[in-house]
């Protein structure tokens, strides 16, 4: 908790840090990556070059800060415990917050000016330490669970099949390199996958596994991220699409992530949007076979069919189900199909439903915000966003 008066000062100040929280962000970003080393010794690339990690970051301090005051605009625990996963798939030390929060104050200062007197500096530290103490000790229950050493996030597996999927996309079937069966992983959770690039040194993105546990071997399925409007394409997603081949080496995290809806429960609605599809494909694939009894209907939305991932295995592991209904929505190119984007007033949901919803941030926005207004409780409704997800706080 915070002292009475770290909690005046933080409430008289918190309007202006909202207010500056994207130049606070910029500046963040900048000291944070010049000095503070991270696993996989980088920041996500494509993240750094949109600043998207440290908009994310500053947007949860000013949530928590919220929250402490007794705000409620987000749920902060699952706020949290996403981030913990995410820290946990790529070994973030609790060693490590110190720094980061060294170089928060400092950019707060920096972007506040004068405003900043050492008592608001010292009751914004107090709050930082405050999340930091309740950061870490989250992702040490996360590494204790799973068995992991944070100094040793990853480890090598080999690559024992590769499978070209729908349109820029592979499938690669992986083993820990040991011999050793796979973690069990919960279906809908993801893997932090490094690689060494010649030109851009060791890089770190997540994966979602799209298969269900309980293989000799484990998957992933990449979409290729082409740059647009001349921006480069993807690093990691084009070296494993391009690059990789079979008997090749990849480190991998252990499996972590929240998105894990399980075989018992009310009726699922599960929406995907391109590459999204894959936790998707995994929790289809667990349901049917743990004999879950939950009626599922699977959305999906694609520019076209020649790019839709993933098709037959959900439409497969579906038709296993007791009760299951898909429907597609396809931009263009499709016979039979419903064109257009997700039109959620079409989706039939049942009473009592809970929908995982995975996709670009604006797609799981929108459909999340649509579900709510159609009933679903909004604590019902879970988000997995293929990127850093930016709580609102404006
Ligand atoms: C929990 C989670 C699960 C995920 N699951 C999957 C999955 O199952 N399958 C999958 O394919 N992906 C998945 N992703 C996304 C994946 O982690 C990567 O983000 C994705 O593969 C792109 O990484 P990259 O290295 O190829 O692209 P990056 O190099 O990180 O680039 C990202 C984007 O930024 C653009 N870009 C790069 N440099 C610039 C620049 N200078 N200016 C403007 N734009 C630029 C690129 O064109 C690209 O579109 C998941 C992400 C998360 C967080
Ligand atoms: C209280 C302090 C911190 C907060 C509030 C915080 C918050 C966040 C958030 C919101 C994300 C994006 C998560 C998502 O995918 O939605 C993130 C990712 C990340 N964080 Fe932290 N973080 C903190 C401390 C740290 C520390 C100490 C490190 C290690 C140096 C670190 C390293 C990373 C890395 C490497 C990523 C992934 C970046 C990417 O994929 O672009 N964080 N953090």
């Amino acid at each position: 908790m915070l002292s009475t008066s770290s909690a005046a000062v933080v409430r008289a100040t918190l309007p202006a840090v909202r207010a500056h929280a994207d130049a606070i962000s910029t500046t963040l970003h900048a000291s944070v990556l010049a000095e503070t080393p991270v696993p996989g010794g980088v920041f996500n690339g494509g993240n750094d070059s949109t600043g998207a990690q440290s908009r994310a970051l500053a947007a949860v301090v000013v949530a928590f800060a919220d929250h402490l005051l007794g705000g409620a605009r987000v749920p902060i625990g699952t706020v949290l415990e996403r981030v913990a996963h995410k820290h946990a798939s790529l070994g973030v030390l609790p060693e490590r917050y110190a720094a980061v929060g060294k170089h928060l104050v400092r950019a707060v200062h920096d972007v506040l000016g004068d405003a900043v007197t050492p008592a608001v500096a010292a009751a914004w530290e107090e709050l930082y330490l405050v999340l930091a103490t309740r950061m870490r000790e989250v992702e040490a229950v996360l590494y204790r669970d799973a068995g992991v050493d944070p100094r040793h996030p990853v480890t090598p597996w080999r690559v024992t099949h590769r499978n070209a999927e729908a349109e820029d996309a592979v499938s690669l079937l992986l083993t820990p390199a040991d011999d050793t069966p796979p973690p069990d992983h919960r279906a809908g959770q993801y893997v932090t996958v490094v690689v060494d690039l010649p030109d851009a040194g060791r890089q770190a993105r997540q994966y979602s596994l799209s298969c269900a546990p309980g293989h000799s071997s484990t998957r992933i399925t990449v979409r290729r991220a082409r740059g647009a409007a001349g921006a480069p394409d993807g690093l990691v997603s084009t070296h494993l699409c391009d690059r990789v081949r079979e008997g090749d080496l990849l480190d991998i995290s252990h499996p972590f992530g929240e998105f894990v809806p399980g075989p018992a429960g009310g009726p699922l609605v599960l929406v995907s949007a391109g590459i999204g599809v894959t936790p998707i494909a995994a929790v289809v694939e667990h349901l049917a076979d743990a004999g879950s009894r939950r009626p599922v209907i699977a959305v999906h939305a694609d520019r076209n069919p020649q790019r839709h991932v993933l098709r037959e295995h959900v439409l497969h592991h579906g038709t296993r189900l007791e009760s299951f209904r898909q429907w597609n929505f396809y931009e263009s190119g499709a016979t039979g199909a419903v064109l257009g984007r997700v039109r959620t007033a079409e989706i039939p949901v049942p009473p009592g439903a809970s929908a995982y919803l995975c996709g670009p941030p604006g797609f799981v926005r929108e459909v999340g915000d649509d579900l709510v207004r159609r009933g679903v409780a909004a604590h019902r409704v879970h988000r997995e966003v293929l990127g850093p997800e930016l709580v609102e706080i404006a």
